[in-house]
């Protein structure tokens, strides 16, 4: 594990954004694995101003981790509309590219397995991840073994209040979602994960340190040979 540790969320997001912008313009036709939540957002901020630049991101592939179960891709809460609002409506991706696992799904067994095979197929570049404050990535919360592929998970309550953050109140926030699974989010070539804040010390000290264990979902990292941990001084601060 490669650890960079910057001052706050616009140097992770300068610090992360750069490698990511690196890939796609060494290799056009990068995939990138994405990720929602607050930490990404100045990443993206940092992608669109490339992007404004002159970075082209039309022969760029992009695979999302995770969507809600139970809200269409057009309500203002999806993950899909996340992406577009905060990346996909600000530069040259092409519609076509953009893949998501689709949490409307009638059968969502076979959604999860389409996703699956689909990123097995697909090696991406990059996995971008945030890290929840029960160490979840994607949403494989704590107990979910390594070696689970894409699958729709029950939502742990510490989740569901951390995320009431972005509804108008916590009983919207949905119960279930779909996600990559651990060994997919492995399959990735480079990993990147950032955090800020000290709300996510206690994660990034339990990832860092403690046992290699489906108790800190995002400790499976260190079996990876190819991941950036970037995060500020206070998400350090338990280093
Ligand atoms: C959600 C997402 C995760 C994300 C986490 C942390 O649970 N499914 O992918 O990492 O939130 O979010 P934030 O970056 O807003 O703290």
């Amino acid at each position: 594990m490669k650890i960079i540790i910057t001052k706050d969320y616009n140097s992770v997001s300068l610090e992360a954004g750069k490698i990511i912008a690196d890939e796609v313009e060494k290799n056009p036709r990068a995939v990138l694995g994405l990720a929602t939540g607050s930490s990404p957002i100045g990443i993206y901020r940092y992608l669109i101003a490339c992007h404004k630049e002159g970075l082209s991101f039309a022969s760029v592939t992009t695979a999302n981790l995770d969507e809600y179960v139970g809200i269409p891709a057009e309500h203002n809460q999806s993950y899909r509309y996340f992406m577009k609002d905060n990346l996909f409506s600000h530069i040259d991706i092409k519609q076509e590219n953009i893949h998501f696992p689709d949490g409307s799904a009638t059968d969502l067994d076979a959604e999860c397995a389409r996703y699956s095979a689909f990123l097995s197929k697909t090696p991406r570049s990059i996995q971008l991840l945030g890290i929840g404050a029960n160490g979840h990535i994607g949403f494989n919360e704590p107990g979910t073994p390594f070696d689970t592929e894409t699958h729709t998970v029950d939502l742990k309550e510490s989740t569901i209040r951390d995320n009431a953050r972005f509804f108008s109140s916590e009983n919207e926030v949905p119960r279930r979602a779909v996600t990559m699974g651990i060994k997919n989010i492995l399959q990735a070539k480079r990993i990147i994960l950032v955090a800020t804040d000290t709300k996510k010390a206690q994660a990034i000290a339990n990832m860092m340190k403690g046992d290699i264990s489906p108790e800190c979902p995002a400790s499976a990292l260190r079996l990876h040979d190819d991941v950036y941990i970037i995060i500020d001084k206070s998400a350090a601060s338990l280093l």
